[in-house]
């Protein structure tokens, strides 16, 4: 009897709720491995059917003791894709003149340098040839798409993670790289109008971070495949 082909790899950063969380569903329901990181315990989340498929894990993206330890749990994992999720809104409705350091360091820390920090050691675990690294962006960090400078803030976190991955694909050109950007997703961020579900939004990143593999290069592609203006 043929030996049954071993299941992909996927580790999603931030997995609680929301696009995360969908992402965990959407390669679960794809037959992937799913390691999943968490900061604090999900219930009722309706993962329980896949726990043989499924590895949950802690990880607060900002403290690095914790993401020390979370690497150390990982070594020795070869991952097909890699998607760093976690992410934050910062504060809502405050302009440059009332936000605090604390808060602004903490907003471009979380959307931005810790995603880099950790790309950097994961990286050593994608799969040669085909392995795939995601960094969660939005539209709203593109500087031609977002003109009008909606959120103005938070697109700064996200225009600040694409500057700093583009000169972290061109430190790692044999690396598979996809800023995505989820469409405008009802999620706890996205607010009960937002037009997307997750799940449709879920499917089109898996399906569009699957044709990535053994691509190369690094592209800002959507949740439909299409091209995002840097
Ligand atoms: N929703 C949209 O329309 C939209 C559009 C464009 C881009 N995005 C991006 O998509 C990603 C997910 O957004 P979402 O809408 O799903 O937001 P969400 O519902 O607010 O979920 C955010 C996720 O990030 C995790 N997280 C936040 N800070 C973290 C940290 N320091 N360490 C580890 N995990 C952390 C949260 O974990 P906890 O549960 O522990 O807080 C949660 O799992 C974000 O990067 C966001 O900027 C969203």
């Amino acid at each position: 009897m043929a030996a049954k082909p071993e299941r992909k790899q996927v580790l999603i950063v931030g997995a609680s709720r929301g696009l995360g969380l969908g992402l965990t569903k959407e390669f679960l329901r794809r037959g992937y491995h799913v390691t999943a990181t968490v900061r604090t315990a999900i219930h009722g989340a309706g993962l329980e059917e896949y726990y043989q498929q499924l590895t949950l894990d802690t990880l607060d993206i900002n403290n690095p003791n914790m993401a020390e330890a979370f690497l150390a749990r990982m070594k020795g994992h070869v991952f097909d894709l890699v998607v760093l999720n976690a992410g934050i809104y910062g504060p809502r409705d405050k302009g440059l003149d009332e936000v605090t350091a604390e808060e602004i360091t903490h907003l471009m820390m979380t959307n931005a340098i810790a995603p880099l920090r950790l790309a950097e050691r994961l990286a050593l675990l994608l799969k040669p040839e085909t392995g795939v690294l995601a960094f969660m962006s939005s539209a709203l960090g593109s500087l031609e798409l977002n003109a009008n400078d909606a959120s103005p803030l938070y697109a700064a976190s996200k225009a600040m993670l694409n500057r700093l991955s583009r000169a972290f694909a061109a430190a790692h050109e044999y690396l598979t790289i996809v800023n995505l950007h989820p469409g405008w997703v009802r999620t706890d961020m996205g607010g009960e109008t937002a037009p997307l579900d997750v799940e449709t939004s879920a499917k089109g990143m898996a399906d569009v971070l699957e044709s990535r593999a053994g691509s190369g290069g690094h592209e800002f592609l959507d949740y439909r495949g299409k091209i995002v203006p840097w």
